[in-house]
């Protein structure tokens, strides 16, 4: 049963927890006069999401269908949205409908470049692209101005069936996830480190976002901008590379 929280106003939060795997899945729902879904979730996840969200708006009015990266958590149930919204149009960054969504989708995508925006009507989300980081060439996220939302994704992964808003160590919680992952075979690696990972994150820090939208775990309410400049120094220590020069000098 998906449980549905306004965050913000006109901001919902609808979130489905997986006990298998110890891990929500969080879709926003932006209320206004052009509906917005950030995640549209897995396909076999939709008849749970969209009776959720018909809870707050008829589903066949949603206007925009937008995520960070191309993954089924993201935007694996974007057909079967387009086919109960048919106002509704896939919207994503450029790279993303260059590569895939132009291909995946049953529509035409709108394809975002830096600093491009989506009215919702009260509302402007802007599009902040950040290839590679959490994860995918397409990757992006969007910046809400007015409350200082940012639609995260997978930034401030935490694990468990958490609070839906927290003003607590969500760094300490995501340094967790990204230690138990690293120490699993299969979902080691999840984030990559690249030479622009810390200066990407910093880039969002300088938007001073004041609540943090994470795909999986607890919205975060507070100091964001401190805590993606922290954030940045976290992945560095815990997934920083070795030298390769490291046994040569030992
Ligand atoms: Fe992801
Ligand atoms: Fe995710």
């Amino acid at each position: 049963m998906a449980r549905i929280t306004e965050i913000a106003p006109d901001l919902y939060r609808v979130s489905i927890y997986l006990p298998q795997i110890d891990l929500q899945f969080n879709h926003f729902l932006i209320k206004d006069d052009e509906p917005l879904l950030f995640h549209t979730g897995m396909r076999r996840m939709f008849p749970e999401v969209r009776d959720a969200v018909a809870t707050l708006i008829d589903p066949a009015a949603l206007r925009w269908i937008s995520w960070s990266h191309f993954e089924v958590d993201e935007c694996g149930a974007l057909n079967e949205w387009l086919s109960v919204a048919p106002r509704a149009q896939a919207v994503c960054s450029q790279v993303g409908a260059l590569v895939n969504i132009e291909d995946f989708a049953d529509s035409q995508p709108r394809g975002l470049a830096k600093d491009d925006v989506i009215e919702t009507g009260r509302h402007r989300y802007r599009f902040v692209p950040t290839p590679h980081l959490p994860h995918g060439w397409d990757a992006g996220v969007l910046f809400e101005e007015t409350a200082g939302v940012l639609l995260c994704s997978d930034l401030f992964h935490q694990l468990g069936d958490v609070e839906p808003v927290t003003t607590t160590d969500v760094l300490g919680r995501w340094d967790a996830a990204i230690a138990a992952y690293q120490a699993h075979p299969l979902l080691m690696d999840y984030v990559p480190l690249t030479p622009a990972t810390e200066r990407r994150l910093d880039e969002l820090a300088d938007l001073q976002p004041r609540m943090l939208a994470a795909m999986h775990g607890s919205t975060f309410v507070g100091d964001g901008g401190a805590a993606l400049r922290a954030a940045g120094k976290m992945l560095q220590r815990r997934l920083g590379a070795v030298r390769v020069d490291a046994h040569h000098a030992a």
